[in-house]
């Protein structure tokens, strides 16, 4: 299994802070925001892992983390992403690194307070297709939203105004290296993108899409809001642990 952290856009939600660097640059905390999805791969085993960034700060990824030392790794690779085409769009730049191998992709902005190797576990154990994470939240219309049945996902919606569930699809996903054929039948969506939740609605619909709900907290920290709740959890909580 290699890992994917995907780090570009143009963190809009969050002008002026990221007009002149990277959304996954900024502080949370302690750390640049981009250490934590890199923590949280490393703690579930994988240690191959490539950082798709783009921008013009992309450089700064390099000078920031090196060959991945403070993780206690030999080496990190890098891909550049052009223009601002989605989630979907920035995932097709991994074909080449991922070779045959499943992949589990982590959006640079979302961090966790636990450790997700169960997940990569079972999901290894399950032969194929793709399994994606879920949590509990307050504000579901503001994410992928999913619709389960068991450990099997029935429906994924996003952002929807009036969701079915409260379980939003958290930015942690598992899949086997068909990813790379569903990406290239996507088409944009209306804002514009490739959208990652069309790559799991094929999976579903192929039958082949498990969940899990998360334990511990989870946030993204891509608007002024949960940047803040990001850097609180942290501070109070600690994240990526290990001992829980
Ligand atoms: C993206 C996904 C969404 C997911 C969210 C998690 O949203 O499209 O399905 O719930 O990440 O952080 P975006 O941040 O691009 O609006």
């Amino acid at each position: 299994m290699k890992g994917v952290v995907l780090a570009g856009g143009l963190g809009s939600r969050l002008y002026p802070l990221t007009k002149i660097t990277n959304k996954h640059l900024l502080p949370v905390f302690d750390k640049p925001m981009i250490y934590y999805p890199i923590q949280c791969l490393v703690n579930a085993g994988i240690d191959d892992i490539l950082i798709v960034t783009g921008g013009n700060s992309a450089g700064h990824f390099l000078q920031l983390l090196r060959n991945g030392s403070d993780f206690g790794l030999k080496r990190l690779n890098y891909a550049y992403q052009e223009g601002e085409g989605g989630i979907a769009d920035a995932l097709k730049l991994a074909e080449h690194f991922a070779e045959d191998e499943d992949i589990c992709v982590v959006l640079g902005d979302n961090i966790i307070e636990r450790n997700i190797k169960k997940a990569v576990d079972d999901f290894e154990a399950q032969g194929g297709g793709a399994k994606i994470l879920l949590k509990e939240v307050h504000d579901p219309q503001r994410f992928g939203v999913a619709t389960i049945d068991g450990g099997m996902v029935r429906k994924i919606v996003e952002k929807p105004k009036e969701p079915e569930t409260n379980l939003a699809v958290i930015g942690i996903y598992l899949y086997d290296n068909t990813v790379f054929d569903i990406c290239r039948t996507l088409k944009p969506s209306s804002r514009g993108e490739l959208e990652i939740t069309d790559v799991n609605n094929e999976y579903l619909r192929q039958g082949k899409l498990t969940c899990e709900v998360l334990q511990g907290w989870w946030t993204d920290a891509g608007t002024f809001e949960s940047l803040y709740r990001s850097a609180t959890l942290i501070r109070e909580n600690g994240a990526n642990r290990m001992d829980l």
